[in-house]
Order: structure tokens, then sequence, then C-alpha cells
């Protein structure tokens, strides 16, 4: 058989897949991700983890295609540079430190791109050639795929619909800019406002300082009039910057991934309401707003996928 090794690395875990050139899982595991020292043991980390699998899998490297991997950051694919805050790279050079370490090709994106490609490959994005997915929880990520194309834009940040700016002058995101989506609607950014409004003594709430994302969530979904008032918000943030995404890329779906299931409908319902409101009727008229298929491993999906596409597997498919 032909083998790849796909890598989804995340804030806290990084996660592996073996799969087959036919898409077919054989093995998965996970590592936590070291972001130890600015994560500069980290890469080593990752090369032996695959190293290991494949020796107890008896794989020759003769029969892998290569190694994909996903990172939550800005990347530069063609260079091989990544900057990832979260896990304090910094223009790290991932793609040959990983192929120096295994001696395979290594190709290297974005999560939420990658994440895009999975569904698009074996997921909820299967009959429809330009989507656009979005993910939601660290951080807000997104992804774009026109004709099956993955879209990066020049330097890679294409589809990075997490820094959208929604709000002029508003609050700090790690790019360095103000008002970025992700900053009012990924997790850090709920605390982030209940915080803000705790202080101003604004409502009463079952709600404390310390109360995270999912309390937020829980505690709407129970009535709490504080956070019902904070999920609204962050819906209204993502359905503005979504309806300029829509309007503007004109997808024949989007695909909402990532920490969001857990939120469901408490998210989902507002969150539509203010989408329709905003969009473009044209661009909305023949299109789907769907829930991912994958979960977890779209990630892998499409590092794999990434592999194959650039060493020209899905070359001569319509
Ligand atoms: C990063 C994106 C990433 C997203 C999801 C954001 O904070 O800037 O590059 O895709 O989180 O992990
Ligand atoms: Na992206
Ligand atoms: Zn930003």
């Amino acid at each position: 058989a032909t083998y790849i090794v796909g890598v989804d690395i995340g804030g806290t875990t990084t996660k592996f897949g073996l799969l087959t050139d036919k898409g077919e899982y054989r093995d998965q595991w996970r590592i936590s991700t070291d972001t130890e020292n600015g994560g500069k043991d980290f890469p080593g980390q990752i090369a032996a983890a695959i190293d290991e699998r494949l020796n107890e899998h008896r794989i020759s490297k003769r029969d892998l295609l290569g190694v994909g991997v996903g990172v939550p950051g800005f990347i530069d694919e063609e260079r091989g540079i990544v900057s990832a805050p979260n896990i304090g790279w910094k223009n790290d050079p991932l793609r040959s430190m990983l192929a120096d370490a295994l001696h395979l090709p290594v190709y290297v994106n974005n999560d939420a791109n990658l994440a895009a490609a999975g569904e698009h490959w074996q997921g909820a994005g299967k009959k429809e050639d330009s989507t656009f997915f979005i993910t939601i929880g660290t951080g807000v990520g997104g992804g774009l795929l026109v004709n099956g194309e993955l879209v990066t834009g020049v330097s890679g940040t294409a589809g990075e619909i997490g820094h959208m700016l929604v709000v002029p002058h508003g609050r700090l995101c790690t790019c360095g800019r103000e008002g970025c989506l992700e900053e009012y609607v990924a997790a850090k950014g709920l605390s982030k406002s209940l915080r803000d409004y705790l202080r101003n003594g604004i409502g009463t709430s079952i709600l404390d300082e310390n109360s995270v994302a999912i309390d937020i969530y829980e505690a709407a979904a129970a009535g709490d009039a504080l956070a019902l008032h904070i999920v609204n918000e962050a819906a209204y943030y993502l359905g503005y910057a979504l309806a300029n995404a829509a309007t503007m890329l004109n997808p024949g779906k989007i695909i909402i991934g990532g920490g969001i299931s857990a939120a469901g409908n408490t998210l989902l319902q507002p969150l539509l309401v203010h989408f329709k409101r905003f969009v473009l009727k044209e661009a909305d008229r023949k299109l789907a707003l769907e829930t991912a298929e994958l979960g977890n491993d779209a990630g892998i999906y499409g590092a794999a996928w990434l592999v194959m596409k650039r060493l020209g597997y899905f070359d001569g498919r319509s």
C-alpha cells in the first residue's frame, strides 16, 4: 500500500493519522504540544513520534508519499516558514526541520485550510468544489477552496477570517492589530466580553470572572441574561464577518466546524439570523450553510490531501 502521514498541530494537543492514498485510516495517535522555550524542541518531537509509529508498523519510508502538517498560524507554504503565536513559533523553518529529520517530503499549510481541504475530500464539502470553511475554537480559522483548489494567497493569509476587522479600534489581537473577529467570538473572546461586562457592572449573572466559554454557553442555554447577551453579540460579529466573506467569495457552501459543535444551536441559531440579515441576497441564493462532518479528523484528512495534491495525485480528475 501507499501511505501518508497527516499531522494536525493544536495549541495543546497534536494529532497524527496514518492514512492510505484511498483516504483510509490505518492508525491515529496524539502527543501534547510542547510550547516550552518558544516551541523549539517540538519539531524534533513530531519527527520522533512519526518515526516511532512507522517502525511499529514496519512501514518502509519507500511506501510513504510524505508528511502533511497543519499549523494554527500564518504559513508560507513555498518557503515552509511558519508563525504561530499560540505555540511560540515566529518565522520558523518548520518544513525543512521536519524534512531533514524524517528524510521524507514534507508539506505545511494552515490548520483551517487543511480542515477545509479534508471536508472537501472526505466530508461535508464532497459534492461542492467552491467552499468556505470556518472553524471556531481557541482561535477562529478559515479555509477557502475554489474549483477544488486551495486558495492560500501569495503569502498564505487568504481565508484568515479570524483576523477580519469587525470593531474599529477594538480589542488588541495576537496579530498586533485591533478589533479582529476572533477577539470577540473565539473562546478567549467570550471570556474577554464577560470580564468587560462584569467590570462595568452590567447585569446580574450566574457567571463570574473565572467563567470560560463553555460556562458562558451553558449559562446562555439555561437562560442567563448576561450570557445570552454575550453569545448574541458573538453571533452578531460572526454573522457580519461571514456575510461579508460570502458576499465577496460567493461560495456554494459554508462549512462551520471546530468547538462550535459544543455550543450547538445556542450560537448557531442567532448566527443564522444575523448572517441572513447581512449577506447580499444574490450571494445567498445558491448557498448552503452546513456543519462540518469530520470533526477532529478534518485537519488530518486535509494534511494527507495536501501531500497527494502537491504530488499531482488529483490532476486529471474533474
Ligand atoms: C490563527 C489562524 C488559525 C486559527 C485556528 C487563529 O488564531 O491566526 O491561523 O487558523 O486560529 O487555529
Ligand atoms: Na486559513
Ligand atoms: Zn488579528
